[in-house]
This record gives structure tokens, sequence and C-alpha cells, in this order.
């Protein structure tokens, strides 16, 4: 896809040239799995699956098209109020009600054609993108010159508020912050980021279930407040400020389910901060360790994993090639994340999706991806 081609969809869908263009990436996660919303470490990228915007202003309501999801509901920019559609046309609405309400300021209406080639439900990020699609090109046709780390903040509050999902910020910050080439550790307490270079002769591969995600948000909300909860016990302000020590000093306190669901937050920022260095030496055995424990502890203590992705994680394990491979993002269906030696791909790939197929009778895909650039307007 490209410039030329979203501004295509635009004129044969509403007959004249757009004013403004530009694109959002989905976002793959090496590592650091719920523990945003738990003011920790998480090490995203953004990835060459992106989302296309093509607008212009119009003093009608905002027309929203989807090359792959047909008409959306038309609105006012930011009046609308959370609980307006369930269609997908929430995510632009949310925006608009985000950023006028921050703002403080009226945002004029668009007509907008979108095309995109983020896979939707394998758990990179298609929403968090489609927010920040729309967010650079409000935030130029509304001239409120909105930076891309205010535009992620944003992002989360249409997601946490309008939406009604409790996520943390990574996605908004993946698709808005990331850096071509480079996957980000980011502190989501400080939102400081640390851009690391993919070491060379590594690629990173997706391989989706093509299992649903099935009841993904109401149990994502409930782990949320379990952890909120766990931090309370604990006595600290999030559990980003908890450690093994604590948590074992204080397990009294706590439920069973508790104490896991702290297990799993505490270890997996420590597998985080780990992970920089084993990318950083280049350690491949470390790496691996690091991804597959992560699986386990989000599998047996976190509880998010489902049969499918386990299997999945088990067959990338077994594949020539494979460095590291593990779930990813919020669990119950989507993707696993592999690092796979570059000079071994193919037979990566074969392997793993074979061996998926014995396993789950189901028939998965492998997407190998580049990690590119954030959000940004390309014709404006
Ligand atoms: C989803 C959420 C993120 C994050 C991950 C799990 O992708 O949107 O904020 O919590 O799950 O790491």
């Amino acid at each position: 896809m490209s410039a030329d081609g979203i501004a295509q969809v635009f004129r044969e869908k509403f007959g004249y040239e757009p004013e403004i263009v530009g694109v959002a990436p989905g976002r793959v996660n090496l590592i650091g799995e719920h523990t945003d919303y738990n003011d920790g470490f998480v090490f995203p990228a953004a990835i060459d699956r992106g989302l296309w915007i093509a607008a212009a202003i119009t003093n009608k309501e905002t027309k929203s098209y989807s090359v792959q999801l047909g008409d959306g509901q038309p609105f006012v920019a930011g009046k609308v109020e959370p609980g307006f559609t369930d269609n997908w046309v929430k995510y632009p609405a949310g925006m608009s009600w985000a950023i006028s309400k921050s703002a403080d300021q009226e945002l004029p209406n668009l007509k907008v054609a979108i095309d995109s080639t983020i896979p939707i439900g394998s758990g990179v990020s298609s929403s968090a993108a489609l927010e920040m699609a729309f967010g650079v090109v409000w935030s130029h046709a509304g001239r409120l010159a909105l930076d891309n780390r205010e535009l992620a903040r944003l992002g989360q509050v249409c997601e946490n508020q309008f939406v009604g999902v409790n996520s943390g910020i990574m996605d908004q910050m993946a698709s808005a912050m990331g850096r071509k080439d480079h996957a980000m550790i980011l502190d989501t307490r400080s939102k400081e980021i640390d851009y690391v270079a993919m070491p060379p002769g590594l690629s990173i591969v997706l391989c989706d279930t093509k299992k649903e995600r099935e009841l993904a948000n109401s149990a994502y909300n409930e782990r949320r407040t379990q952890c909120e909860m766990a931090a309370q016990l604990l006595g600290v302000k999030k559990l980003r400020d908890a450690d093994q020590g604590m948590l074992e000093a204080r397990k009294y306190k706590l439920t069973e389910v508790a104490y896991r669901r702290a297990r799993h937050v505490i270890s997996e920022n420590a597998r985080c901060l780990g992970f920089r260095s084993a990318l950083a030496n280049r350690d491949l055995e470390l790496i691996g360790i690091l991804m597959r424990e992560s699986h386990q502890s989000l599998r047996y203590d976190f509880e998010v994993s489902c049969d499918e992705l386990d299997a999945m994680a088990a067959s990338a394990w077994a594949a020539p090639g494979c460095v590291g491979a593990r779930m990813m993002g919020g669990g119950f269906g989507g993707a696993c994340i592999a690092v796979v030696q570059t000079e071994k791909l193919d037979a990566f790939i074969e392997s793993t999706l074979n061996l998926y197929k014995l396993a789950s009778g189901l028939n998965g895909e492998a997407m190998t991806c580049r990690i590119v650039d954030g959000a940004r307007l390309l014709v404006a």
C-alpha cells in the first residue's frame, strides 16, 4: 500500500482529492506482557503492517469508510459520548471525543478513507493504529500540533473511557513512537523510551493461531482489577513497586490468585529488563530462556494463554532456527511472537505450522515482520 493507493481509495469513494494522508503501524511486543497497566516495562516495536488513512475536511458530519470494514456510522467530531456505537467507528469517534475534551476545542469534521494490512483479532493492535491514524490527521486538521506522545496518551483515554477497555499505554505508544529497525523499551511510569537496535541476522515472526480472541475484554479488565487489588494488599501504589522478596514476605496477606498475578508482573518486569541486555549482547540463549519463562508465567500465573497459544509456542520451540517464542498481547487467542535466525526462516515457518496443525488441527499463519517508524503524515 502507498500514499497514492489510499488517495485513490478516497477519490473512488468520495469523488474528489483528499487533503491529508497518513499511516499508523501495528505492533509486536518482544517481552513485558500485562505489565503496562502496572506501571512496569514493555518492549514493543512498530511493524510493517499498517493502517493507511486519507482525509479531507468537510462542513458535514464525519464519515469514515474502511476497505475492510465498510462504512462507519457518521458522527459529529467531538460531539459523541461513550456508548455511541459498538461499530468499529467507536475508535475514531472516541479519539475525536478525547482530543476535543483535552484541547477544549471543536474539531473539524472529516471525510475519511482507510485501508489496512494489519490483521484484525491477531493481537497486533489494529485498534491502536486506527486511533493513532485518526490522531495525526485530526491534530493536523484542527491545527493542534499534538505530538505523538500526547496522541498515545489520548488513545489510551479513548480506550479506557470511551471504548471501555482498561488497557495500558503500550499499543498506542508503540504505534505512535516506533523507530525503524529498533525495538523500544518503555518505562510505562516515566514514559521514557530507550530504543534498542535489533541485532542483525535475527527476524521477528508472528505465528497466528487463527483462534479468535473470546471474552478477551472482560477477562482483561478482570486481570487489571486483580493486579490493583494485589498492589493494595502488598501496600504499594502499583505492582511495579513490589519485588519478589516483598511478595514472599507478605504472601499471607494475598489470596492464592492475587499472589500468582503479582508474581507474574514482578517476574515479567525483571525479564523485560534482562531482555534488553540479552538483545544488546546478542545472547541468544538468554533471549530464548526469557521468552519461554514469559510464556509459562502468562500461562500458569497470569492465566491468559489458551490451548492454541500453548500449542503454537511449543511448536515454535521445537522448530529449527527458533531463538525464542512466547504468546503475545492480551491473550486468549491471537498470535505468538518468535525471534528466529534469519538464515533458517523458511524451515522455521514450515516446521512450526506443521507441528501446530498436528497439535491443534488448525491452519496457523506466519508473518515475518520488519520494524518501521511510528504514525506519521505523508501528505498534508
Ligand atoms: C493489550 C493491551 C495492552 C497490554 C497488553 C498485554 O494489548 O492493549 O495495553 O496490556 O494487552 O501486555
